[in-house]
């Protein structure tokens, strides 16, 4: 039988079917990618309350960015940049969608100062995740 066939009361879900019920029983679209724009000051502070809380993987990028300001207001360690892309720290992570709430919770006690520049965090549902050792996947393979 092949694994993607489940069999339900009324018959058989496949995946040809797209219906919600054979994605809830698959649980697909139970994982979201949480990025979040932070402050590299604050970043530490985020990580250590993200992993306290069971987040067990992420990626970290060094990157540029302005939001509304256009970054010209700002100051970065005291000084005023002239350029208009401050340093920025991302943090990538997929959790279970149970683990949305609790981890942006914990960005925004750690990473908020109140001031302009504090950062953002975007939300986006994951399709499928697979660990490529022994091919876990999805919530199992995070
Ligand atoms: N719409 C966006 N798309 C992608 N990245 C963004 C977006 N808005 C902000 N960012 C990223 O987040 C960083 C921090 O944004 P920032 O906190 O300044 O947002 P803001 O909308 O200007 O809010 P605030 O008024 O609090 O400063 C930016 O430097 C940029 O890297
Ligand atoms: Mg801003």
């Amino acid at each position: 039988m092949s694994a993607d066939l489940i069999q339900f009361p009324g018959g058989w879900l496949t995946p040809a079917s797209g219906n919600l019920a054979y994605n809830a029983k698959r649980g697909k679209n139970s994982m979201t990618k949480i990025e979040a724009i932070i402050q590299p000051s604050r970043f530490e502070a985020v990580k250590e309350a993200l992993t306290d809380m069971g987040v067990d993987g992420m990626t970290v990028f060094e990157v540029r960015g302005h939001g509304r300001q256009k970054g010209h207001t700002e100051t970065y360690r005291g000084r005023e940049y002239s350029v208009d892309l401050l340093p920025k720290v991302k943090i990538e992570m997929v959790v279970a969608d149970n683990l949305v709430d609790p981890a942006i919770d914990a960005i925004i006690k750690t990473a908020a100062t109140g001031k302009i520049g504090d950062g953002k965090i975007f939300l986006s549902k994951v399709d499928e995740a697979i660990r490529i050792r022994n091919q876990d996947r999805g919530v199992a393979a995070l």
